[in-house]
C-alpha cells in the first residue's frame, strides 16, 4: 500500500508528534510503500528565517533516522525536492471552494494564535492535498488535528476526479484512538505552538524539569485520584507495559500515592525508550553527508512518481507539455 505523511520543520518533535504520527509512520515502513517528507513549503507559511528553516530540515531529517526510519524501505525527502507539488498546488487550487477553506479550523486557530495570515497560510490544506495526491497516496498516518485537512484533500480529490477523469487516489487517513491526542505539559493538546511539549530529544535537567512541572490538580496524598483525565498518567500509559499501566490505574484509585511518585515513574520510561534513538541522533549529527544523501535519494524516487501522475494531470486538464 501506499503510505505518506509529512512533518513540518517548525522546531523539535515532541511526545504528541511521536506517539500522534512518527511513531506509526516506523510501523508501517515493512511491506509497504512509503514516502515520508519535511513539509518545508508549509513551514515557510511562518518560518522566515532562512537559516533557521534549513536547520529544522535537516533537524527533522535527522530525527526521522535516529527514531529508527529506514530509506532502504522508505523514500524519505524535503519537500522542496519536488518542485511539481507546487504545479499542482495550483491546478487544484482552480477546482478548491473557497467555502472548503474558510471552514478550515487550523487556519483560524494559527491566526488567533497571532500568526500573520498570509496567503500561503491560507492555502495550506491545498499544498497538503497536492502532497498527498501527487503521490497517489493511499492511507496517510496523521494526529486526529489533521483530519480535517485529510478530509479537504478527499473533497478536492473527488472534485478533481468528477471534472476531468478519475486521476487521483482518494485517500484514507490513519487515526489512531489510543494516541489522537497526546497532552501536553499544562493538560491541553502537546504543541509547539502552545509551549507545552516534551521533546523526544530532551533529556537531562531539562526533561526532569518538564515533566515535574506537568500539571495535576491538588487532591491530597493520600485521597483517591481519577486517572482517565490525569496527564502523567496519560503519559506514561503510552510507555509502560499494559500490565504497569494496570497497576498504575489501581495506586491512582486507592489513594495513597503522589503525582511525584508517577511523575519520577514517567521520567525513567522516556529515558529508557528514548536513550538509544538520542544516541542515534548523535551519531547522525557527526555524518551530515550521509543525510543528505538519503534526501537526495529520496527526492528522485518521490519526483520520478511525480512527474509522471503530472503528466496524466496535464493531458486531462488540457495542459499537455508542448515542447
Ligand atoms: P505541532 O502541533 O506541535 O505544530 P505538527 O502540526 O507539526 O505539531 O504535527 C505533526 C504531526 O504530529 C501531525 O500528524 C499531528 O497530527 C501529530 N501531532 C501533533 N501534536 C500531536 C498531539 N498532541 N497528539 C497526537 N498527535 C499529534
Ligand atoms: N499539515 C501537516 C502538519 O502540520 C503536515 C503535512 C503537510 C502533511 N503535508 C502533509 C501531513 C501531507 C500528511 C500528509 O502536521
Amino acid at each position: 500500500m501506499r503510505i505518506l505523511s509529512g512533518i513540518q520543520p517548525s522546531g523539535r518533535p515532541h511526545l504528541g508528534n511521536y506517539f500522534g504520527a512518527l511513531r506509526q509512520y516506523i510501523a508501517l515502513q515493512t511491506g509497504n510503500e512509503p514516502f515520508y517528507f519535511i513539509a518545508s513549503y508549509h513551514a515557510l507559511t511562518a518560518v522566515h528565517d532562512p537559516e533557521l528553516l534549513r536547520e529544522y530540515t535537516l533537524g527533522v531529517a535527522l530525527d526521522f533516522l535516529a527514531l529508527g526510519l529506514d530509506p532502504n524501505e522508505s523514500a524519505l525527502f524535503a519537500q522542496q525536492d519536488v518542485p511539481e507539488v507546487t504545479e499542482l498546488t495550483w491546478i487544484l487550487s482552480c477546482v478548491t471552494p473557497m467555502g472548503l477553506l474558510e471552514r478550515a479550523v487550523s487556519y483560524k486557530d494559527k491566526v488567533a494564535q497571532g500568526l500573520t495570515p498570509n496567503h500561503g497560510l491560507f492555502a495550506y490544506p491545498v499544498l497538503q492535498a497536492a502532497d498527498i495526491l501527487i503521490y497517489l497516496s493511499e492511507l496517510v498516518p496523521v494526529g486526529q488535528d489533521q483530519k480535517q485537512h485529510l478530509e479537504m484533500t478527499r473533497d478536492i480529490a473527488g472534485k478533481f476526479n468528477q471534472q476531468f477523469g478519475e486521476v487521483f487516489v482518494i485517500p484514507e487517513p490513519y487515526i489512531l484512538d489510543s494516541t489522537a491526542v497526546v497532552p501536553g505539559i499544562d493538560g491541553r493538546k502537546m504543541s509547539k505552538s502552545y509551549g507545552n511539549e516534551i521533546g523526544i530529544f530532551d533529556e537531562g535537567k531539562d526533561l526532569k524539569r518538564k515533566i515535574m512541572s506537568i500539571v495535576t490538580d491538588s487532591t491530597p496524598v493520600e485521597a483517591p485520584k481519577d486517572p482517565s483525565g490525569s496527564t502523567p498518567f496519560l503519559l506514561l500509559s503510552l510507555l509502560a507495559s499494559p500490565g504497569e499501566t494496570a497497576e498504575w490505574e489501581a495506586r491512582y484509585k486507592a489513594g495513597g500515592m503522589g503525582y511525584g511518585d508517577v511523575k519520577k515513574r514517567l521520567l525513567e520510561l522516556i529515558d529508557d525508550y528514548f536513550a538509544p534513538h538520542r544516541e542515534r541522533r548523535r551519531e547522525l549529527e557527526r555524518d551530515t553527508d550521509y543525510v543528505t544523501d538519503v534526501l537526495k535519494e529520496g527526492g528522485l524516487r518521490a519526483r520520478t512518481v511525480a512527474r509522471e501522475v503530472m503528466h496524466r494531470v496535464r493531458e486531462a486538464t488540457g495542459l499537455p507539455t508542448t515542447y
